[in-house]
């Protein structure tokens, strides 16, 4: 099996590299050669169901109280925020050393055989193959979950910018965790994703919402996309949910071509119009041209729907340090946020947007850090 190496224009999503110690479960090579893994999520329901409410309630009447401790502790954020902080304060404590210096953690040696300073070995995964008849090796490896607890996730590990949508990115899980806590705002729904990627926000949206229109754009892409939805039927089942895979492209928007994999057909256009009263988005933020592309679909889609509808989008806040301004900069979401203003203040449609951005103080039901992700609410109203 050859190594699987980063070269320098590919990227890594957080969510699969910070899996400690766990090995990626490669399953199959997909129709363009790319390895394909397979992660178990664990959904944290003992955590949230039963505490949540409480948890929410008591942040809320105690944002008074946490407010000074948050003073003591430098930051303004409410209580969950601050716990987490503090949780973070003590990890830190215990990477410093006797004269507090940091005690970084080297990475292990490259299996390429080449010396360190050639390869980084972080480039480096090491996948297990899974094929038939190496079930002990599953049930080593990951932990067996009832399938209730549980999103199958097949994904590559390490993509191009072109190719990105193969992995999970953060921002698909916040706005997975929102729909969880927020369920019954979703009951019964028909839902538009853009820029569903491996589908696993659309997944977990069509365990509580009739429809999910499940969009993106490239025929592999969109294939590993169905395979997760087919992988997870026994969470969508049980409520009725129909999760369908379909191509919109921002550049080029409904794909109707019949002889293509993913095609709309006019009864389902006239569907989404009809019934469509929720849109999702997730982490679509990172190019300039695309998030002129996204917003203008949205104006599009919006203006042809029967119904108000309400937008979610996730955004992660990426901070580059670019040359031309020889600083840290965050260009893609600036970005976003002006196109946002925009999509506010734009008075040629009929309808009029009021953009309120969430405040990531609702329960977790994944695992993974919510650092530098945002999440914003979008309504209608008619304009008058
Ligand atoms: C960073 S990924 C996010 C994927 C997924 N929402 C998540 O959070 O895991 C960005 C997604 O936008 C999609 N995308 C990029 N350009 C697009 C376009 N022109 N039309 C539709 N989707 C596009 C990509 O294919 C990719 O799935």
């Amino acid at each position: 099996m050859e190594e699987i190496t980063f070269t320098r224009d590919t990227v890594l999503s957080d969510i699969h590299l910070h899996i400690p110690h766990k090995r990626h479960l490669m399953v199959r090579l997909n129709a363009v050669g790319q390895p394909v893994f397979q992660t178990q999520f664990k959904i944290l329901w003992e955590n949230n169901v039963l505490d949540a409410a409480s948890s929410y309630q008591e942040s809320e009447q105690e944002k008074n109280k946490d407010s000074k401790k948050t003073q003591e502790l430098g930051s303004e954020d409410g209580s969950l925020f601050t716990k987490h902080k503090k949780t973070h304060m003590q990890v830190i404590e215990v990477l410093l050393d006797d004269d507090g210096d940091l005690e970084v953690e080297r990475r292990p040696q490259s299996h390429s055989g080449k010396d360190e300073s050639q390869t980084c070995s972080r480039n480096v995964v090491c996948p297990t193959i899974l094929t038939i008849g190496s079930i002990e090796q599953t049930e080593e490896e990951e932990p067996v979950y009832s399938t209730r607890d549980v999103v199958k996730i097949e994904h590559t590990m390490a993509t191009t910018l072109e190719d990105v949508g193969k992995q999970i990115w953060r921002g698909a899980f916040v706005l997975a965790d929102y729909i969880l806590w927020q369920r019954d705002i979703f009951r019964g729904c028909t839902v538009l994703e853009l820029g569903a990627g491996t589908g696993f926000t659309s997944i977990i949206m069509a365990t509580v919402a009739k429809t999910v229109y499940c969009t993106d754009v490239g025929e592999d892409l969109l294939e590993m996309c169905e395979r997760n939805v087919v992988l997870n039927r026994c969470l969508t089942d049980a409520t009725g949910g129909q999760v369908k895979v379909k191509e919109l492209d921002w550049l080029n928007q409904f794909c109707k071509d019949t002889e293509a994999s993913y095609s709309w057909t006019e009864d389902d256009i006239a569907d989404l119009y009809d019934q469509t009263t929720v849109i999702l988005a997730a982490d679509v933020f990172y190019d300039e041209v695309l998030t002129n592309a996204l917003f203008e679909t949205l104006s599009r889609i919006t203006h042809n729907l029967s119904n108000r509808c309400t937008i979610y989008l996730s955004v992660e806040r990426r901070f580059n340090f670019t040359i031309r301004h020889m600083d840290i900069t965050c260009d893609a979401y600036n970005h976003f946020r002006n196109c946002l203003n925009s999509f506010e203040n734009d008075s040629n449609g009929k309808l009029k947007w009021t953009a309120m951005e969430i405040e990531p103080v609702f329960p977790q039901f994944f695992s993974y850090e919510r650092e530098h992700l945002e999440l914003w609410k979008i309504i209608s109203a008619p304009l008058t």
